[in-house]
């Protein structure tokens, strides 16, 4: 092995938490849970990752609520009975070496759609959607996500109190369920960031107007979370960076210096989604890294760890971000779809792995032993 180091591959402390590398699973939604139970394909996707050699892998958003499901088969943790095939996952993912989170979050008024497969449109609520009741929607207006989409039904202050104990309630269960990490999910046009972008609140409240006001909703759900997830574990949060619909920068960076007086260990920078689909969803080509720059300022800005996502997809190029100090977490979500093993073969590929033991004993070991015979090519 060679002797210098490779960020990427040094390990991380946050809390009481030890991370073995940098590198992260993104949330992932799968859209095949089933009345927010996780199934056996949730079991094989991200144990898949953790057998990888994944630093952190992270649950797809997992509703805090049925009134905040995107489709009708988006993960969830609202009831109890949610708990135990969780724990199955979380368990056994540790028992991999990997650290385990799980991403909270409501859809707001983006809330009944198809699958992505389907269309990701609106439902039709004339007919049931594979044999469930449909769910109503809300938000912090009466301001549909696009035309021909639901208007949601404004919430109002006892709505309010009810989602902020729902997100509370799942905090707690997702501990019973045995994560190490919680990340409240603040982006891509979902209820949390429907409250923070002045495209999607237009209330006259204190949940509405000025910065500090649209904010209130997203610091006090953080509180509550924060108030009930053990200190020695870290809390997360992703942000949607800038929107297309009047949130910029500027306001994460003074959101995320106020997450952090509140317990907020990592803000995830991603960005979009208020008013148009997220990036993912584009036909548009965006750059590799498109979204490192948000991570790099809210690290230097806010003074806060951060996490960049978005076409990350070259070890090098991860490699690179940390030694630039732009972020100090790497998130990959497609490339990691395509190769469950990214981070055992980045391992290989930085030279910091010789005798493959990022892969679990059972696979490295033969092929550490395949390298030292080696084999004739023809
Ligand atoms: C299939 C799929 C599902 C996704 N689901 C979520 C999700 O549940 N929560 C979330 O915050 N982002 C979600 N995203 C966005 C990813 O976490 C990530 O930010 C995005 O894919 C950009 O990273 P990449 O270029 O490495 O794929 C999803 C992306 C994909 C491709």
């Amino acid at each position: 092995m060679k002797d210098t180091k490779s960020l990427l591959f040094a390990p991380m402390e946050i809390r009481g938490v030890t991370l073995r590398n940098r590198i992260v699973v993104s949330p992932m939604a799968q859209y095949s849970a089933v009345d927010g139970f996780v199934t056996d394909w949730h079991f094989a996707h991200f144990a898949k990752f953790a057998m990888g050699g994944a630093g952190l892998v992270f649950t797809e958003a997992t509703k805090v609520e049925r009134r905040g499901l995107g489709t009708v088969g988006d993960m969830g943790i609202w009831k109890d009975e949610h708990i135990e095939p969780l724990r199955r996952i979380s368990t056994f993912l540790k028992e991999q070496g990997a650290v385990t989170a799980m991403q909270l979050n409501h859809a707001g008024r983006k809330a009944g759609t198809y699958k992505p497969w389907d269309g990701f449109g609106p439902l039709d609520r004339t007919v049931p959607v594979e044999g469930q009741e449909h769910w109503p929607v809300i938000g912090p207006s009466a301001v549909e996500y696009l035309e021909g989409w639901p208007l949601p039904r404004e919430m109002t202050k006892a709505d309010i109190k009810e989602v902020q104990n729902n997100w509370v309630g799942a905090a707690r269960r997702a501990l019973q369920a045995g994560f190490d990490i919680l990340e409240v999910h603040g982006a891509h046009g979902y209820l949390i960031h429907e409250f923070l972008s002045p495209a999607s609140n237009k209330r006259t409240d204190e949940y509405g107007g000025t910065l500090q006001n649209r904010m209130r909703f997203a610091l006090e759900i953080t509180e509550g979370v924060r108030r009930v997830w053990p200190q020695d574990k870290p809390l997360f949060f992703r942000v949607s960076a800038v929107d297309e619909g009047g949130w910029s920068l500027d306001d994460t960076v003074v959101l995320a210096c106020e997450l952090k007086a509140i317990g907020v260990d990592v803000i995830d920078c991603s960005a979009s989604g208020i008013s148009i689909r997220s990036p993912t969803a584009s036909r548009v080509a965006p750059k590799l890294g498109f979204q490192v720059p948000y991570a790099e300022r809210v690290r230097k800005d806010a003074g806060i760890l951060t996490m960049a996502v978005g076409l990350i997809v070259h070890p090098k190029q991860a490699e690179e971000i940390l030694q630039r100090g732009q972020a100090d977490l790497i998130a990959v979500g497609r490339e990691i779809l395509y190769d469950p093993f990214w981070p055992a073969h980045a391992a290989r590929a930085l030279e910091q792995d010789a005798e493959f033991k990022s892969l679990p004993v059972q696979y490295g070991w033969w092929l550490d032993r395949r390298k030292k015979t080696g084999y004739v090519e023809e």
